[in-house]
């Protein structure tokens, strides 16, 4: 099965005489992640992602379907918005009916993986990089106004508008390229959902809280960074960058979605 998919990737992308070289597979309950070079060295390695057709993410509303196209049409969109250091890779082709995504093969680490840490690796700034975070939600948030200014609804407060939702703006799907020049935004929504800002900005939080729960950064002795800071950080820049101001309202709904 991955063979025949890996194959169908390599193919349509770099055509009919370019050969499948090495394919590394990662099996995870949501989806199966194929890394699959081409023999010729000179081209790049692709990122294959397959989840179940018409699958539904778990913390999603009942009937929310994960289509491949729209998380690609979106991941596409973005990625046009985007200046550096902020990235998406490129995605190149989707299917639905076996629920395929292609994109471009990123050498990074997850954000995730590295704030997990007992040390802070030696460049590593978490600020820096929860700078980047607030602003790359913010610019998919602006970037979304400007394609339902409709929907968004003009009576309405700007902090209260509806935005499109990103759905799983999270620590664990920001890569961090291997010189830690630049981040890559991942794992677009496959759905169009409006939702408040708030939805996105607690599902953050959450992930934040997440790795400071875990049992072994909970036992370190010498923490190197704290939630409340992070968060801080990341929301000063969402703010700055979307020129808002929260309401305390906003933190009560901000602490009620967490
Ligand atoms: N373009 C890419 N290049 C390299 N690795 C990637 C790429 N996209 C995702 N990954 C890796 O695969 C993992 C899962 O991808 P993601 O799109 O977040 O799928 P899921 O829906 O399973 O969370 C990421 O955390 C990252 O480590
Ligand atoms: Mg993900």
């Amino acid at each position: 099965m991955n063979d025949r998919i890996a194959r169908w990737a390599i193919e349509s992308i770099y055509g009919p005489h370019v050969k499948v070289g090495r394919i590394e597979v990662e099996k995870r309950i949501n989806s199966t992640r194929l890394r699959v070079a081409p023999t010729d060295d000179n081209l790049a390695a692709l990122f294959v992602k397959r989840t179940q057709p018409g699958y539904q993410q778990g913390h999603l509303e009942p009937g929310v379907k994960h289509l491949p196209s729209i998380a690609s049409e979106n991941q596409n969109r973005f990625r046009a918005s985007l200046s550096d250091p902020i990235r998406a890779p490129k995605s190149l082709l989707s299917d639905d009916v076996r629920g395929l995504l292609v994109t471009e093969y990123i050498d990074g680490r997850n954000l995730k993986s590295v704030m997990a840490k007992s040390v802070r690796p030696k460049t590593f700034d978490p600020a820096h990089f929860m700078k980047l975070a607030g602003k790359a939600l913010a610019s998919w948030h602006a970037m979304s106004s400007t394609l339902a200014p409709t929907i968004a609804g003009a009576s309405l407060p700007s902090s209260d508008s509806r935005v499109a939702s990103f759905l799983d703006f999270s620590v664990w799907n920001i890569l961090i390229s291997r010189e830690e020049q630049c981040v890559y935004i991942i794992d677009f929504p496959g759905s169009k959902i409006l939702a408040r800002r708030h939805r996105d900005l607690a599902t953050f939080l959450h992930s934040l809280l997440v790795i400071k729960l875990h049992p072994m950064v909970m036992v370190n002795p010498r923490p190197w960074w704290s939630w409340k800071e992070a968060y801080s950080t990341f929301l000063a820049s969402y703010l700055e960058q979307e020129g808002l101001e929260l309401t305390s309202a906003d933190y009560l709904l901000l602490h009620f979605v967490t």
